[in-house]
């Protein structure tokens, strides 16, 4: 893409996104309704796994243009979720998500110490969630002890960062086994994935791989997947084993084939009924980022495959599914948070506008690299 065009988008971005900020203030939002963020999410539900993607979108922005709106509404944001992390109650997995776009993001950013003490602390309670039986992260809380899903692919880099800040090889070692078995049961022989497996949270034996967000048991989640091709993407930046770039590869091949199909904007599900057609977005920005991530990672014979899926899928959001009117909030529009979730279908997402421009950020030479 035009370095030209990258830029346009990235200002228009800008202009929206500086719009945004001014009309929330302290607020955390999610889901656009009718074009506002009426929700303030430090209210609806503080530990909501979306809950940094906002602070995340505004570091990649405050790289770009260094305005100092979005460094402290950024920062707000990470001090916000300090009552979640005291609280403890309702975090899980997803405090990736939570902690690697705000305080990893700031400490990377501005070498902030008690940004670095907030990163540890998530990434302790991360590392304090994995089942040694069954080799995995366990998912969410309450009665699903032995659950593990693909998302959590994603919340690893904060294992791999806790690693390498304190020299303590068991953050790394955690992350490096759930990633194996991630790679062995979830990750079917065609590319594609299941959302979720269960274990035997004491023998660690596989139970079953029941309907996650997607359509049905068996189907294939298109967010699930753009979690697979970037996760494994990542965990083949951060250890350098072969067989993650591999499956990350395979994944791709897998989310581009499909896409290819639909004008490479991605469905809520690849193996749904053909009716009703559900887009999701949100999938599609963050395969973006995971195709980049693995093109930086292969040979130059081999990078324009990906490159060139990554910005035909760009295009296609930028060119149908973009709202750059700075007066209404949410830039993606046509975010699917769930196959079965009706009244979050097709809507303005906060972590699809977090892709999508860190998808921008890093075809424009500019990223910020913060996973
Ligand atoms: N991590 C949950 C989701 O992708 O909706």
């Amino acid at each position: 893409m035009e370095k030209t065009v990258l830029e346009q988008y990235l200002n228009l971005a800008d202009k929206k996104i500086e719009a945004e900020c001014c009309r929330l203030g302290k607020k955390i939002p999610y889901i656009a309704e009718d074009g506002v963020y009426k929700k303030d999410m430090r209210d609806v539900n503080l530990s909501w796994w979306t809950n940094g993607f906002w602070s995340g979108m505004l570091w990649q922005l405050y790289k770009n243009t260094g305005k100092e709106l979005y460094k402290t509404t950024a920062e707000h944001t990470e001090t916000e979720l300090d009552r979640a992390l005291e609280n403890f109650e309702g975090l899980h997995h997803d405090v990736g998500f939570m902690w690697q776009l705000t305080a990893v993001a700031d400490y990377k950013m501005t070498g902030n110490p008690v940004a670095r003490r907030r990163a540890l602390h998530a990434a302790t309670l991360l590392a304090g969630r994995y089942n040694d039986a069954g080799q995995f992260i366990r998912a969410w809380n309450l009665d699903k002890t032995g659950w593990m899903i693909i998302d959590c692919m994603m919340n690893l880099s904060l294992l791999f960062w806790a690693a390498e800040e304190t020299g303590d090889p068991r953050y790394r070692q955690i992350a490096i086994h759930h990633a194996d078995t991630a790679q062995r049961v979830l990750i079917r022989e065609d590319g594609s994935c299941n959302h979720i497996a269960v274990f035997d949270p004491e023998s660690g034996e596989v139970l079953e791989k029941p309907e996650g967000q997607g359509y049905a048991s068996g189907s294939s989640w298109a967010r699930g997947q753009s979690w697979a091709v970037y996760g494994f993407a990542l965990a083949y930046t951060h250890t350098g084993k072969k067989e993650y770039l591999e499956t990350a590869k395979k994944a791709a091949h897998y989310f581009i084939a499909n896409v290819a199909l639909t004008g490479y904007v991605s469905l809520v599900d690849f193996r749904a009924p053909e009716e009703p057609v559900m887009l999701d977005t949100t999938a599609t920005a963050c395969a973006i980022c995971g195709l980049l991530e693995i093109a930086d990672a292969v040979s130059e014979y081999e990078k324009k495959l990906y490159k060139d899926a990554a910005e035909k899928m760009v295009d296609a959001l930028v060119e149908q599914h973009c709202d750059w009117n700075p007066q209404s909030d949410g830039i993606l529009q046509h975010g699917t948070a769930a196959y079965h979730r009706e009244e979050d279908t097709e809507v303005p997402i906060i972590y699809g506008d977090y892709f999508l421009i860190e998808a921008l950020m890093r075809l424009a030479g500019k990223g910020f690299k913060v996973w």
